[in-house]
């Protein structure tokens, strides 16, 4: 658990009134080697050093005292040692998994809130039920939220039989992920599966190059791909990604490599998230209105994304919900503050405030942030 050599913590004078100086802990997994060698989903994780280093200097920019710390499992009794001796005034929590394991990023949680520290998105039974995609789709369905239909498969290999069984009620096409991890890991164009045999082959890769994982099968929802992205009490303006400069033929998905494989064909083609144009008032609302009753639904505070694919007859559908986005300096939800007229480092210092606000209830209003209306 090296304190980070090259994260800020110096301290310029600019401070804001509201939010006096902090000691902030950003806190970030290191379960990541020094190469890709060998780890199919390295850029995935290791991605978080980048993030944690722009969260951390936008949080000196305010004036803040600011530390960053990678942790892995084995790390965890230093931390622990850590929080006990010198407890900080926030936690920046920036740990998106542990082991290589997103659901582990509940420890991780888990022990903030036994310390009572305050510490920024949301809890352990929240972080929990976004890792995995079946209880998000639950949790949505029960609200009633359009989600693709799904069927969960088992990690371990079964006979095509009982894999076909078990996925009847999804037809085609379909699109297998795995069931409790992000960063578009494990997808690929071969993700999208059109007939029995073609589902078959996927879910024998997939088990494969990710054994011991379990599987989701989803009905796949051709159409455009939307996000919406939560700050402190308000939506953010809805943005897209433009798939269109994938070739004719492909499934227009964001892939693993559209996000990281910088060497890749889809790479070179992925572009940045822009606002979404062209939808209707009445659906732009009907979206937002989805998103605030999943991120409510969901427990999300402080910031969050949910990424969606609306279909032909206008339904948006809710793909997953993400409480601890990306929140690199480029990422989708600091395009949309950027759009929204909020610059970087103001939305890094709005999460942490409405952090700090929760805990210590300065703001008891901002408790449940979605009620509220906003526009974009
Ligand atoms: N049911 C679906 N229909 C259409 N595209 C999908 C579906 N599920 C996933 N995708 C595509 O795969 C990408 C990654 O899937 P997602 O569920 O968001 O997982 P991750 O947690 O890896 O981001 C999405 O951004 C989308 O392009
Ligand atoms: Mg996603």
């Amino acid at each position: 658990m090296p304190d980070d050599p090259d994260g800020p913590s110096e301290r310029p004078s600019e401070r804001s009134h509201s939010f006096p100086e902090q000691r902030i802990l950003v806190l970030h997994n290191a379960d990541f080697g020094e190469s890709s060698d060998g780890d199919p989903t390295y850029e995935a994780r290791a991605d978080v050093v980048n993030q944690a280093h722009d969260v951390a200097r936008a949080l000196v920019t305010h004036g803040h005292f600011v530390d960053v710390i990678g942790v892995d499992r084995d790390d965890l009794p230093e931390l622990l040692e850590r929080l006990r001796d010198d407890l900080p005034d926030l936690v920046f929590n920036l740990v998106g998994s542990l082991a290589q394991v997103e659901q582990n990023s509940v420890v991780a949680t888990a022990l903030l809130e036994a310390f009572g520290v305050p510490f920024t998105g949301p809890g352990t039974l929240s972080i929990a039920s976004c890792c995995n995609k079946q209880r998000t789709k639950q949790i949505l369905h029960s609200e009633g939220i359009s989600t693709p239909r799904w069927s969960v498969v088992d990690a371990q290999f079964r006979s095509r039989v009982a894999d076909l069984a078990a996925v009847a009620g999804v037809g085609y096409p379909a699109i297998v992920k795995l069931l409790a991890d992000d960063g578009a890991q494990g997808i690929s164009h071969r993700s999208v599966v059109f007939d029995d045999d073609g589902l078959a082959r996927q879910l024998r890769a997939m088990r494969e190059q990710f054994p011991g994982r379990k599987l989701l099968v989803e009905e796949y929802i051709d159409g455009r791909e939307l996000n919406v992205s939560l700050l402190g009490d308000r939506l953010l303006p809805m943005m897209e990604i433009d798939l269109s400069a994938l070739p004719k033929g492909l499934p227009r998905i964001v892939t693993y490599d559209w996000k990281w494989t910088k060497s890749a064909d889809d790479y070179k083609r992925a572009s940045a998230s822009t606002l979404a144009q062209g939808l209707s008032p009445a659906l732009v609302e009907r979206i937002q209105s989805v998103a605030r009753q999943s991120f409510a639904a969901l427990g999300v505070c402080d910031y969050g994304r949910i990424d969606l694919r609306l279909a032909s007859d206008g339904t948006p559908y809710v793909l997953e919900v993400n409480p601890n986005c990306d929140l690199s300096d480029r990422a989708a939800i600091s395009l949309a503050a950027q759009a929204a007229g909020i610059a970087y480092d103001e939305m890094i210092e709005e999460i942490a405030e409405s952090a700090r606000d929760r805990f210590v209830g300065l703001a008891p209003a901002k408790r449940s942030p979605y009620a509220s209306e906003s526009g974009q």
